[in-house]
């Protein structure tokens, strides 16, 4: 019963084949679309937070994130040649383990998007806040007004002003065109080659040392993994796009695994850089204690540091690369550094809120949730309603929280939904083994397995809060379910029809 809600393949894939856009993309475009999507927040900022918690074990951390990201990709990547369609593991969820479930994983993937697009606005929020106090403008935003009541502040107008224009900009129909996605690549990539040129010449061995220094744990290298996973976020766009490539079933794996991989030797030698040439040990406070990111005990403890005449230790910066330039003299480079990320993050906000309303609007349009949220823009074409409502949720987020507290409630729902997305393609490798598949999962019984117990295991590493986030986000989603979307639903009014085209083109891709 409670699986038996299921869309058919055959109407989603009807939509996928009405909507017949051109096959276009080639292996070399999709992993520029993974990279540009997953570069972000993680590595320019999160990295401070993964040095609190790990030390320079965080290496370790951005191994483990990449695996697991890795092997749930490979998942992706046969469900996304199937069913190449928007609305990504929501819908791949409502094709094989049925209504409810898809409910969840939709539910679920707010916190990824809307949330993750909060963090990546108060990353970016550090890097606006870091040039304006290092530029010759004489001009220093107050801590009050630059980051939220955990680290001493009030509210974090930066985070919600580039989440307003953003969300402006989504409304009026600006979408990011391949160029524009090239270039900012290329920013990102410059700047962190810059980084790691400039900082693996100056290692010291010793702050290596120790390498381990709070163990394994929740607050050790695992426990950093959890929320540096945050990192590798973003590569689902890639197979989103499998509608849109020659070839799928050679150029998806190539776009997931390729930028994956990219990225994780990018991150690691970044991590490298960083630790080796300022350190990367945990703040400690009083007799050893250990402090969590994002605290606020941690927070005056670094002020306490600074305010002694002591270099701000990494763990303690918020714009953590451009810091670390700037400690080893490289102070110019350091602030091009943060200017690049000041260019180049916002278009990762736009991807996340853009991938929100799409998810929200496929949802509607299934009549899970309320039509007007499917409704069209009549001059701009946009889903203005659901980007509005999505916009103002940002915001809100944004202005109060910190950024590795964003990640990570956006982990947990990530998690949530790339373990469905491996447990629904070996349902339906079981169910429907014949059906044509452009690309099958190498070894999904071994690949599978490893992506569910490797999201647990990262789930289960979270921060208390961040853990509970999700049962208690997902029992509000229940009840809105029960009361609201199953006797709206249209699939279960029998009302499965072949749906119209959808707003607008995925960021990035359009000439
Ligand atoms: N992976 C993206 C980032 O780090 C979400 O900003």
């Amino acid at each position: 019963m409670l699986f038996s809600r299921i869309k058919p393949l055959e109407a989603i894939l009807a939509t996928a084949e009405n909507k017949s856009l051109r096959r276009t993309l080639g292996a070399f475009q999709l992993t520029m679309l993974g990279i540009g999507a997953v570069i972000g927040t993680g590595i320019f900022v999160l990295t401070s937070e993964a040095a609190q918690k790990a030390g320079p074990g965080m290496m370790i951390s951005f191994m483990i994130a990449g695996f697991v990201c890795a092997v749930a990709a490979l998942c992706y990547a046969e469900l996304a040649s199937m069913v190449p369609v928007a609305g990504s593991a929501y819908t791949y969820t409502y094709a094989v383990v049925g209504e409810v479930l898809a409910w969840m994983v939709g539910w679920a993937l707010i916190l990824e998007y809307a949330v993750g697009a909060s963090a990546v606005a108060v990353g970016w929020s550090g890097y606006f806040v870091g040039l304006i106090n290092h530029s010759s403008l004489g001009i220093h935003l107050p801590l009050w007004l630059s980051v939220g009541p955990n680290e001493g502040g009030v509210i974090n107008i930066p985070a919600a002003v580039i989440s307003a224009l953003v969300t402006g900009l989504l409304i009026l129909g600006t979408t990011e065109s391949a160029r524009v996605n090239a270039v900012l690549v290329s920013i990102k990539v410059l700047a962190l080659t810059v980084f790691i040129a400039l900082t693996l010449p100056v290692i010291h061995t010793v702050n290596f040392h120790p390498f381990i220094p709070n163990g394994w744990g929740t607050v050790g290298v695992v426990g950093a993994a959890s929320s540096i996973f945050f990192a590798y976020v973003g590569f689902d766009a890639v197979s989103t796009a499998a509608e849109e490539t020659i070839n799928p079933q050679r150029n998806v794996p190539i776009g997931l695994i390729g930028s994956l991989l990219i990225c994780t030797i990018f991150y690691l030698l970044v991590s490298a850089g960083a630790i080796g040439a300022i350190g990367a040990q945990p703040v400690r406070g009083l007799h050893g204690a250990i402090l969590l990111p994002g605290s606020a005990q941690l927070a005056e403890r670094c002020q306490a540091i600074v305010a002694g005449g002591a270099v701000r230790p990494l763990a303690c910066s918020h714009e953590a690369l451009a810091h670390v330039l700037r400690v080893i003299g490289d102070v110019g480079v350091g602030n091009l550094l943060g200017l690049a990320a000041f260019i180049a993050l916002p278009s990762v906000v736009l991807m996340m809120i853009f991938g929100q309303t799409r998810i929200f609007f496929v949802m509607a349009r299934d009549g899970l949730l309320p039509p007007v949220l499917a409704s069209v823009h009549p001059r701009f074409k946009t889903p203005h309603v659901v980007t509005a409502l999505t916009g103002v949720v940002v915001i809100l987020m944004a202005s109060f929280l910190p950024v590795g507290t964003l990640a990570d409630y956006s982990n947990s729902g990530t998690l949530f939904a790339f373990a469905m997305v491996a447990v629904s393609v070996l349902v339906l490798r079981v169910r429907d083994p014949n059906r044509h598949r452009p690309f099958r999962t190498p070894m999904l019984w071994l690949v599978a397995p490893l992506a569910v117990f490797g999201c647990i295991g990262l789930y289960v590493k979270l921060p208390l809060v961040a853990i509970l986030v999700l049962p208690v986000w997902g029992a509000v989603g229940l009840l809105i379910y029960v009361f609201y979307s199953r006797s709206r639903s249209y699939v279960g009014r029998g009302m499965v029809e072949v749906e119209p085209l959808e707003p607008s083109p995925i960021p990035g891709l359009k000439e």
